[in-house]
């Protein structure tokens, strides 16, 4: 009978050793028994980049890369998108299942009553310089949070960290749009508790004289759905950023600054406002093959393509190529949307790209759509970063709820130099 177990031989020492098998893993610390003498440290893995080592057990998001799947507590992001709104999403996120409706409005009632922030925050983001970039203020007005709410630091316990999960998911838009009101130099506009989730954060951007910003109601959906998207997607960069400062027991804020700047990147939440700027860079549609064979040359990547995970096409893509339709009958056509056409249409049919299963991901299309509903390009990694909050809180709580789980502390292989004796400025030459 199959055994759940893999055999492997030292070829140094001739031994061998029998090491469990579960969830088509072995654990590395099993393997630390496998040593040439009794002062050896024992066999490690070396996986820079977490290639192929599961950091955690998980039970939120699941991803099939291969078949383009991905779904939040087991239901498809697809049917998500579709039939659900971003509050109920986070609340799934947060705790396992759908609310029924008693639920549902308690939890829109604690979100929306935790909109406001202190005006201290706001005169801290006064601070900031005129053409300061909105993501770096989010940043660190994230983190600022930590020095209002000194509760929070009690992370073991389950009713502070409601707490604090219904205070950053409830404040970040109201952030973000004072962090875009900021550097367009306009009054920050408080929010307005009579409107749903992505209604309230247009109006806190675009509300002027009028008594009541009423937003287009397909637009405020596109965002919801955009937000629906982009809540959670496993342990990438930014998950795993806020896992490993969390793991420290760091208060949330903190951590989920730490997981907004690694969003910042452009390898990361940065991609779709580098997708635009190639856009830009390229110009007009015949100039997309000249680029794409500058980019087989190793000049620059095609941005808004490939992915860790996905070597199939982002459903989260799909999706959104979708709704950029629906968008642009209301906004009018963003003319690069036929630079971006003909970037996937080529890239989809050349063997460089085919080959290393490169197809567009999330932020191919959602810039375009960003840019339609007059988004500032800067503005894009913030709008990322709402809707994810909802992903690092509810992977920062299992985290901390899982008893497997320690303080973050990867192994290293030292290639430095062995131990040498001091030597005294005048000693060391030139
Ligand atoms: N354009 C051109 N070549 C690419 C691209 C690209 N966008 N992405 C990967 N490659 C090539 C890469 O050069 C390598 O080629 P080779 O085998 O000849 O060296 C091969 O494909 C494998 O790529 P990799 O760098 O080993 O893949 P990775 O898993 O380390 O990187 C990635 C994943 C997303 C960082 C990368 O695909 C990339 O930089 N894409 C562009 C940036 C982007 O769109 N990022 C958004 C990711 S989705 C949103 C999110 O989750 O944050």
């Amino acid at each position: 009978m199959a055994k759940n177990t893999l055999t492997v031989t030292d070829n140094r020492t001739g031994k061998q050793y029998e090491i469990p098998v579960a969830d088509g893993t072995i654990k590395a610390i099993d393997l630390r028994q496998i040593r040439t003498s009794e002062s050896d440290f024992g066999l490690m893995t070396y996986d820079p980049a977490f290639m192929n080592t599961a950091s955690c057990r998980s039970a939120i998001t699941y991803i099939d890369g291969e078949r383009g799947i991905l779904r939040y507590r087991g239901y498809p992001i697809e049917q998500l998108a579709e039939r659900s709104n971003f509050l109920e999403v986070a609340y799934l996120l947060i705790y396992g299942e759908l609310p029924a409706k008693a639920q549902y409005d308690a939890w829109a009632a604690d979100i929306t009553h935790h909109t406001m922030i202190h005006e201290n925050i706001k005169k801290l983001m006064d601070g900031f310089h005129y053409n300061a970039h909105p993501m770096g203020m989010l940043v660190s007005t994230i983190g600022a949070l930590s020095t209002f709410y000194t509760d929070a630091r009690n992370v073991r316990d389950p009713e502070s960290r409601r707490l604090q999960i219904h205070r950053l998911i409830a404040k970040v838009p109201t952030i973000a749009a004072f962090a875009f009101r900021h550097s367009v130099g306009h009054p920050y506009i408080y929010p307005d508790n009579s409107l749903g989730y992505a209604a309230n954060f247009m109006s806190m951007l675009w509300k002027m004289v009028e008594t009541r910003y009423e937003a287009n109601p397909v637009l405020v959906r596109a965002l919801d759905v955009l937000f629906i998207l982009h809540a959670d997607h496993e342990q990438n960069c930014s998950t795993n950023s806020m896992r490993a400062i969390g793991s420290s027991d760091a208060d949330p804020y903190s951590a989920a600054a730490g997981a907004a700047a690694a969003l910042w990147g452009p390898l990361h939440g940065g991609a779709n406002e580098a997708v635009l700027r190639m856009l830009d860079e390229i110009g007009t549609k015949d100039r997309v093959p000249g680029f794409i064979r500058a980019v087989k040359e190793g000049h620059g990547k095609l941005m808004g393509f490939g992915h860790r995970v996905y070597k199939n096409y982002d459903p989260r893509a799909r999706t959104i190529k979708r709704l950029a339709e629906e968008v642009f009958e209301v906004t009018g056509r963003n003319p690069k949307l036929d630079i971006a056409l003909e970037l996937e249409r080529i890239a989809l049919q050349d063997d460089y790209f085919v080959s290393r299963k490169l197809y567009p991901n999330v932020d191919f299309y959602s810039g375009l759509i960003y840019q339609a509903m007059k988004f500032p390009v800067d503005m894009f990694p913030v709008l990322f970063c709402i809707p994810r909050m909802s992903g690092w809180l509810a992977q920062w709580d299992e985290m901390l709820r899982d008893k497997d789980q320690k303080i973050a502390r990867p192994r290293q292989i030292y290639t430095g130099n062995g131990e040498r004796d001091y030597k005294g400025m005048e000693e060391r030459g030139g």
